[in-house]
């Protein structure tokens, strides 16, 4: 049975984290405060209360209205040094972190307000926390392709430091062809490409996303399990699967932790990887999972050393700053 001490002290690596979905309700009402912002919620439990989800359209639903605080840089650059905070806490020593700048300009907040609020935080987390991290913009796949396409070109423009982009919200009915042309100027640009897919949606999906935007890795990407020839190819590849066992139970892809398919899927020899999601809504970051897993599994050393080497590989670290990690 591995203790507290040794799930922190396993070099931890998180690859699929929002960093809107670290927004705890005391920053909501910290910030609301600060911004004069009026939220529908009496108090901290009342919000806690609202934290009960039926599926990815029930949470994106309070995800995206609690975004209404943030207003300012330093609004983004406290909710970035306080994620980056409990990450070392938890042991993390590399974190490559999502952030939805369409959530934030479609409510009037301009798009270097929020890149750079985040950006300015993560410039210093190595120095501040300890913990080596890197940018990636998502898109929203139930919003305009279009949208997603000018505001690449923004980026572009105003140099963000960004290695990469991804794809979330809705998934189904949004599929990955929608949205060819953004992730093709994203490579030419030489930036990484990673997109959510077979989290609600089928395994077609995770296909597109491959074979269509290219990506490098898949987020979520469970729903493959139901596609024997798609299994295969993943293994063959070894494309990671950025994996989140506590979001899949709190949004009910799947029904309980013990249920998870992550033990069946390392057995069958995929690149899967454990991750938070979205932790302040889905009761907990990255050693809460792996202490869950750990629990619910009866994993040992040889599975977590199994589990935090492949988020070493699969990160976008070059190979020399993977090696101290491995
Ligand atoms: N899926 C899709 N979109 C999201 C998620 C997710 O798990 N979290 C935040 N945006
Ligand atoms: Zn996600």
């Amino acid at each position: 049975m591995l203790t507290p001490a040794q799930i922190h002290d396993l070099p931890k690596v998180e690859l699929h984290l929002h960093i809107e979905g670290t927004l705890e309700p005391e920053l909501i009402m910290q910030l609301a405060e600060r911004n004069g912002i009026r939220v529908p919620w009496a108090d901290i439990e009342e919000l806690r209360r609202q934290y009960e989800f039926t599926d990815l359209q029930s949470f994106l639903n309070l995800y995206y209205a609690n975004m209404a605080v943030l207003q300012t840089e330093a609004d983004f650059a406290d909710l970035t040094r306080a994620y980056l905070r409990r990450a070392q806490a938890a042991g993390v020593r590399h974190a490559e972190i999502f952030m939805d700048p369409q959530a934030h300009t479609v409510r009037g907040v301009d798009l270097a307000t929020c890149v750079n609020g985040v950006a300015s935080a993560l410039a210093e987390s190595e120095a501040e926390f300890g913990v080596s991290s890197a940018l990636i913009v998502t898109f929203l796949r139930d919003r305009e392709a279009a949208e997603a396409l000018t505001m690449m070109h923004d980026l572009i423009e105003m140099r963000a430091p960004i290695v990469g982009i991804g794809l979330d919200s809705a998934e189904v009915g949004h599929p990955p062809i929608d949205f060819v042309e953004v992730f093709a100027l994203a490579r030419e640009h030489g930036l990484q490409c990673v997109a959510h897919a077979g989290e609600e949606g089928p395994p077609e999906y995770v296909w597109q996303a491959l074979e269509l935007l290219q990506v490098s890795r898949i987020d979520h990407g469970i729903r493959s399990l139901e596609d024997e020839v798609l299994v295969d190819h993943l293994v063959t590849h070894q494309i990671p699967l950025t994996v989140c066992p506590f979001s899949n139970v709190r949004l009910r892809v799947i029904d309980t932790l013990a249920d998870h398919p992550l033990p069946a899927m390392l057995a069958r020899g995929l690149a899967v990887t454990v991750n938070s999601d979205d932790p302040a809504y889905f009761g907990g970051y990255l050693d809460d999972n792996f202490m869950a897993l750990t629990d619910t599994f009866n994993f040992g050393a040889v599975e977590l050393a199994t589990l935090a080497r492949n988020a070493v590989q699969a990160s976008f670290l070059t190979a020399d700053a993977q090696a101290p990690l491995l």
